[in-house]
């Protein structure tokens, strides 16, 4: 099917239905703490800091609090909310203050051409074609060096998973988790992005990734009088998965290649 019909049958699809704008305070916060730290020299090296909250829900929470903390990092960024849902919009435009718009779009990012895009919760919503059709409308619009963040998360955020996505393709993908209430790592897997969630079944790279991280959490039970945290650490240490960049407290980053669906 040619790429334009698949994409106008995802976007339909989000217009046509009932679309639950569920979000939180303060329920990004890893994939923005991810964001500022792992990717700060991309904010800090950019013309053009432009950074979209791809549907951002019922209330505009999240994208203030992408605001402050992008912000923090490059006091010039700019952050731009996106909706498909008109009056979602229209509620948030209380919020606006200077660096932070709110306008209507979709996967073709209302014309914007930005630095980042963080589209999280959205397309757990599609099916699985819409949403890789979506990730590379979405790339498509990105600058040169610019990324997505896509992924899911729990309603309080304590469980995260997102994929990270350049103008070429998927890159890495991360784990993430509020390591003093896991029980097991691979308690993550009911937060897995679209493009995984479907795949993990026994034999597929994700469900082995998590059956080495339990593995591995397991082999690290001593060091769990230590805490969690250091469990997860150690977990790290030790998953015999290629992973990428240096440790992080409470996330796990591999590369897209290692997980991605056969
Ligand atoms: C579950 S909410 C997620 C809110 C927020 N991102 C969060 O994680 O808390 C999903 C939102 O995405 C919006 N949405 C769905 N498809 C969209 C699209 N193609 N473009 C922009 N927004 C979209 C929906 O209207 C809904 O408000």
């Amino acid at each position: 099917m040619p790429r334009e019909k698949r994409y106008a049958a995802g976007r339909a699809r989000a217009l046509g239905l009932p679309t639950r704008g569920t979000t939180n305070r303060n329920r990004l916060r890893r994939v923005d703490r991810h964001l500022v730290e792992v990717h700060r020299s991309l904010l800090l090296k950019a013309s053009d800091p432009l950074v979209v909250d791809l549907g951002y829900g019922a209330t505009p929470i999240t994208a203030v609090e992408l605001h402050q903390r992008v912000r923090a990092v490059r006091p010039d960024a700019r952050v731009v909310g996106l909706e498909i849902d008109q009056a979602r919009v229209d509620a948030a435009l209380d919020a606006r203050v200077e660096g932070l718009d709110f306008l209507r779009g979709g996967f073709e990012l209302a014309g914007l051409r930005p630095l980042v895009i963080r589209a999280l919760n959205v397309l757990r919503q599609y099916d699985e074609t819409a949403a890789s059709e979506a990730w590379l409308t979405m790339c498509a619009g990105l600058q040169p060096d610019g990324i997505l963040l896509e992924g899911t998360c729990d309603e309080i955020g304590r469980r995260a998973a997102w994929v990270t996505l350049a103008s070429s393709g998927p890159v890495s993908f991360t784990l993430a988790a509020a390591v003093e209430h896991l029980d097991r790592p691979s308690s993550l897997a009911e937060r897995l992005p679209k493009a995984l969630i479907h795949h993990n079944v026994p034999g597929s790279p994700v469900h082995r990734l998590l059956t080495e991280m339990d593995r591995a959490w397991d082999a690290a039970a001593p060091v769990g009088t230590f805490g969690n945290r250091q469990r997860w650490a150690a977990m790290c240490a030790s998953v015999d998965w290629p992973t990428v960049g240096r440790p992080r407290d409470g996330e796990l980053t591999v590369r897209w290649a290692s997980v991605a669906p056969t």
